[in-house]
């Protein structure tokens, strides 16, 4: 299931805004990638140009290439919809769907893509919420509305509907930015379990997260305000934090700046 991504020369615009600059680097499959950085830097912008959610906002284009294995997902045969089914994403803020059961939350992705059959769909969704470590705290309560858990749940929510449909990559933009100590960490098991399986990137604020969690880190920074953000380093997460190349990563992770 997990694929390679391999970005080359990649480019970000907002209109007249050139939000990241000339990134290139390689994403490895069955592992974690974290990407750290001051904030306005480009790191979500970034992330969403590697499922092409970049584009959707008016008036946003990119330039560069991202291959997903063999295909290039900037290709003009490409669908992006298609795209957004196989990288799936997860985002700060919970987003369940509130008004729907936890069930039709994991299952709604399924239903989109013509999938029928309560076996069928019941199958996938008690795998999805175990594989996000909370079928044991809502299998008796499936069909009550998604709204009704507390974050660091609906946070999993997501993550079991993003799984559902059998991603090849998983991109999670701060996924632990609005929970409590006790669900981020619940979250964190999560991904190192799911690594075994999916490729992997997750954008984080917190420096011993990316630690814990990531076997690569990317370090990215932005020289003034209203200048491109940029890729400074990537490398194994254990030389990052402990011997980094260069001086803006090291004043960054001992926090001197950011
Ligand atoms: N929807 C948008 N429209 C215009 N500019 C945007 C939009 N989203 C982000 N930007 C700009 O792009 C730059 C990078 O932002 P972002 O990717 O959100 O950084 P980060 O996630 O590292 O904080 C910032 O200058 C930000 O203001
Ligand atoms: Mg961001």
């Amino acid at each position: 299931m997990a694929k390679r991504i391999e970005v080359s020369g990649l480019h970000a615009y907002y209109g007249q805004v050139h939000a990241i600059e000339d990134i290139s680097m390689t994403i490895e499959p069955r592992s974690v990638t974290a990407f750290i950085g001051p904030s306005g830097c480009g790191k979500s912008t970034f992330l969403r140009t590697l499922n092409r959610m970049h584009e959707v906002i008016d008036g946003a284009r990119v330039e560069g290439k991202v291959m997903l294995d063999t295909e290039d997902l900037y290709g003009s045969s490409v669908d992006p919809v298609a795209v957004r089914r196989v990288i799936g994403m997860v985002f700060q803020r919970p987003n369940p769907f509130p008004t729907m059961s936890i069930y039709d939350n994991v299952a709604a992705g399924l239903k989109l893509n013509g999938v029928r059959g309560k076996g069928k769909l019941d199958e996938v969704v008690e795998r999805s919420l175990r594989g996000a470590n909370l079928w044991n705290e809502v299998k008796d309560r499936l069909s009550r509305p998604g709204a009704g858990l507390s974050g660091g749940q609906q946070q999993r929510l997501c993550i079991a509907r993003a799984i559902a449909v059998e991603p090849q990559v998983l991109l999670m933009d701060e996924p632990c930015s609005a929970l409590d100590p006790i669900s981020t960490l619940a979250v964190e098991d999560l991904v190192a379990e799911l690594k075994s399986q999916y490729t992997i990137v997750i954008v984080t604020h917190n420096m011993q997260q990316a630690a814990r969690v990531s076997d690569r880190t990317a370090f990215f920074n932005i020289a003034g305000t209203g200048k491109p953000g940029k890729l400074i380093e990537m490398d194994e997460t254990s030389k990052i934090f402990t011997n980094p190349t260069e001086k803006a990563t090291e004043d960054y992770i001992t926090g001197r700046f950011g």
